[in-house]
């Protein structure tokens, strides 16, 4: 299949472009760079610079013709977006307008759209499945559930059959070192974790120690990046099979408390991680973890590199290589 991938030089979009491109398929990346890396765009894969707010440029893309769209392009730091939802609105909600119709228009039938746990907001029970109500605590899960219901729409108005996939905490890098631009100016846990053992942030803030968790902090259910992209190839699989739509979780099923990866990561590394209790984060839940039953059932997905030992090694491994590469002296 001719798959456009809209934010495939990211953290998580390369990997996805990765697994598609292992699967056969042909991909073209689609993305601004604002925060993707051109170093992650791969020899075998086409690229567009594009932003998502320029229609036309959309439009001329997908006019090329292809069969599927998967969508990642959006800003995903939970916390920032309750301080800034002006710009979480406008680039996850308006952009996601402009990409559906421009679908529409070029005739495209499938979109795997990347969802995100934060839909649920604080859980009612452990594990969440998708039969739990939508409740987004913080404005980012707001936006993706706005997407959904767009494009619950745009199936029944346009014909345009989507697999929405709610994240829990996507982590871990590709275990062949084959992503090698690491994500910029991170929010989330364990890249900050991984810049403070190398030495590249001074410390790590823990927000919150007293959650009803096991030691205070608060619980995550990460999910292997490589398990992600995996779930992403399936689900087209499934989507073109059936022609239905659905929504999935797609969570590691663990639960790692924030204090669990910062030690762990102390022993993989061997490095101190210095890290300063502060006041909780709006909007932040004290623990959320994923059932991914359904995933199981209907993908025949189960997540494999998602234990802790994996998703910090493999991380590590790759700030590691970034490190040695910074450090080589440019060849004169
Ligand atoms: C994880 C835990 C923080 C940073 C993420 C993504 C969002 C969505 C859902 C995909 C929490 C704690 C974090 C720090 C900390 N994923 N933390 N100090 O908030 O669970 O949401 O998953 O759509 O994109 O943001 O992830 O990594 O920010 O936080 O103590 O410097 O780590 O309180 O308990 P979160 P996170």
């Amino acid at each position: 299949m001719n798959i456009l991938i809209i934010g495939g030089a990211g953290y998580i979009g390369a990997h996805v472009a990765r697994e598609f491109l292992d699967a056969g398929h042909k991909v073209t990346v689609y993305d601004n760079l604002s925060s993707g890396l051109a170093q992650n765009i791969f020899d075998d894969e086409d690229f567009v610079e594009g932003d998502t707010m320029d229609f036309i440029g959309l439009i001329d893309t997908m006019r090329r013709g292809f069969d599927a769209i998967v969508h990642l392009a959006a800003f995903k730091s939970a916390g920032e977006s309750m301080l800034r939802p002006e710009k979480y609105a406008v680039n996850n909600i308006n952009s996601t307008v402009h990409i559906l119709n421009a679908a529409a228009e070029s005739g495209i039938k499938y979109i795997i759209f990347s969802s995100s746990a934060a839909v649920y907001g604080n859980p009612q029970y452990i594990p969440i499945d998708e039969k739990h109500p939508v409740n987004p605590a913080n404005f980012y899960g707001f936006t993706k559930l706005e997407v959904e219901r767009l494009l619950g729409w745009y199936d029944k108005l346009k014909g345009l059959r989507y697999a929405a996939l709610r994240y829990f905490n996507a982590a871990g890098y590709d275990l062949n070192l084959r992503v090698t631009g690491l994500e910029q100016n991170p929010a989330n846990l364990l890249p900050i974790i991984m810049e403070t053992a190398c030495g590249t942030r001074k410390e790590v803030l823990v927000f919150g120690c007293d959650y009803d968790t096991p030691d205070g902090s608060g619980v995550r259910d990460y999910i292997h990046v490589t398990d992600l992209a995996r779930g992403h190839v399936a689900a087209l699989e499934r989507l073109i099979k059936t022609g239905t739509s659905f929504t999935l979780n797609l969570g590691g099923e663990n639960g790692i408390s924030v204090l669990e990866m910062i030690d762990a990561a102390k022993r993989i590394s061997g490095r101190d991680i210095p890290y300063r209790i502060t006041d909780r984060r709006p909007g932040d839940a004290a623990k959320l973890i994923a059932s991914s039953e359904k995933a199981g059932e209907l993908l025949d997905w189960k997540a494999q590199y998602s234990d802790m030992e994996t998703l910090i090694s493999s991380s590590w491994k790759a700030y590691l290589n970034n490190a040695e590469k910074d450090a080589k002296p440019a060849l004169s």
